[in-house]
C-alpha cells in the first residue's frame, strides 16, 4: 500500500507531537507537520517540518506552496492547535472576566485556522482516494454537554469550530464522496494547556499525551464515510454538538 501523507498542524504541542510521533511509529507515512515557535519535539526521516502562525491568513499560502514541492495529495490533515488560557490569563469563571481580546483572540486561534486550512488544503484532499480532515475541539465545546458554565471564550471558539466542521464536512461530503469530516474530543490530557486545571482531575481521567495520541489514532484510521460530520470523543463514542 502505498504510504499515507499526513499533514499535523500543531504538531509542536502536547497532543500534535504526541500524534506525529505515533504515526511515524506505527505506520509507513510520510507526515508534514508544522509548529509556530515551539522547539521542534520529534525528528524522524519521514518527518518535514514548516512553520505556521495559524492567526496569519499569509502563511496558509506559504506552506501549501512548500507543500507542492513534496506532494501532490495530502489523504490525512489533523489540526492539533487550540489556546485555553490566553495572554496568560485563566478563562473566565464568570460573565464580568469577558473581555473583547480575549474572545477575539480565542476565535483567532480555535475557530479560524480550520476554516482558512480547509480552504488552503483543498486541492490536496481532492487528490485522496480516502480524504480525512480533523480538528481537535473538545467536549466543552458541545452545546447539548454544557451543564457548567464558565470558560466563555474557549466554549464559544470550540462550539463555533464545531459549527465550521458541521459544515465542511456538508460541503466536502458532496465533493467527495469518500471524505470524512470529523471534531475530536482527546480527553483531558497531561500538556501545558491542561497544566493549571489539573489538580481536580482524577488521576485515572488525566491522559498521557501518547495514550491520547493512540486513541485519537484509532479512531483516524478506522473512520469511514460513514463517520462523516461527527463529533468523536477519545473512546469512540458520539458527542452531541
Ligand atoms: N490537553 C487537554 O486536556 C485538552 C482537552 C480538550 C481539548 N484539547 C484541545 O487539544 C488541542 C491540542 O492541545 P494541547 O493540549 O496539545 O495543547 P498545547 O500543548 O498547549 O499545544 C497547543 C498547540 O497550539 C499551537 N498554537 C497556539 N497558537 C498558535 C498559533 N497562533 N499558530 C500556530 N500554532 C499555535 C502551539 O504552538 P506553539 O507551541 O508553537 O505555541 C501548540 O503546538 C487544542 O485544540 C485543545 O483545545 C486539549
Amino acid at each position: 500500500m502505498q504510504p499515507l501523507n499526513v499533514l499535523i498542524v500543531g504538531a509542536s504541542g502536547g497532543i500534535g507531537s504526541a500524534l506525529s510521533q505515533h504515526i511515524l511509529t506505527h505506520t509507513n507515512a510520510n507526515v508534514f507537520a508544522t509548529y509556530r515557535s515551539a522547539q521542534l519535539r520529534v525528528q524522524h526521516a519521514r518527518l518535514r517540518w514548516y512553520a505556521l502562525d495559524v492567526t496569519a491568513e499569509n502563511d496558509y499560502g506559504s506552506l501549501t506552496m512548500s507543500l507542492n514541492v513534496e506532494v501532490d495529495h495530502l489523504d490525512w490533515v489533523i489540526n492539533c492547535v487550540g489556546a485555553l488560557s490566553i495572554n496568560e490569563q485563566t478563562p473566565e469563571k464568570n460573565i464580568k472576566a469577558v473581555t473583547s481580546n480575549n474572545l477575539m483572540t480565542s476565535i483567532q486561534v480555535n475557530t479560524m485556522p480550520t476554516l482558512l486550512l480547509a480552504k488552503h488544503v483543498l486541492p490536496f484532499l481532492r487528490r485522496s482516494d480516502a480524504p480525512r480532515f480533523a480538528t481537535i475541539s473538545a467536549r466543552v465545546g458541545s452545546i447539548d454537554d454544557n451543564e457548567l458554565g464558565g470558560w466563555y471564550s474557549y466554549r464559544c471558539s470550540k462550539a463555533a469550530l464545531n459549527m465550521a466542521l458541521k459544515n465542511i464536512s456538508i460541503e466536502w461530503g458532496r465533493l467527495m464522496k469518500r471524505s470524512c469530516t470529523i471534531a475530536l474530543h482527546p480527553g483531558t490530557t497531561d500538556t501545558e494547556l491542561s497544566l493549571p486545571f489539573q489538580a481536580n482531575v482524577p488521576e485515572k481521567q488525566l491522559f498521557a499525551p501518547d495514550k491520547t495520541a493512540g486513541l485519537l489514532f484509532h479512531i483516524l484510521e478506522n473512520l469511514r464515510p460513514e463517520d462523516n460530520g461527527r463529533f468523536i470523543a477519545y473512546d469512540g463514542s458520539d458527542i452531541g454538538w
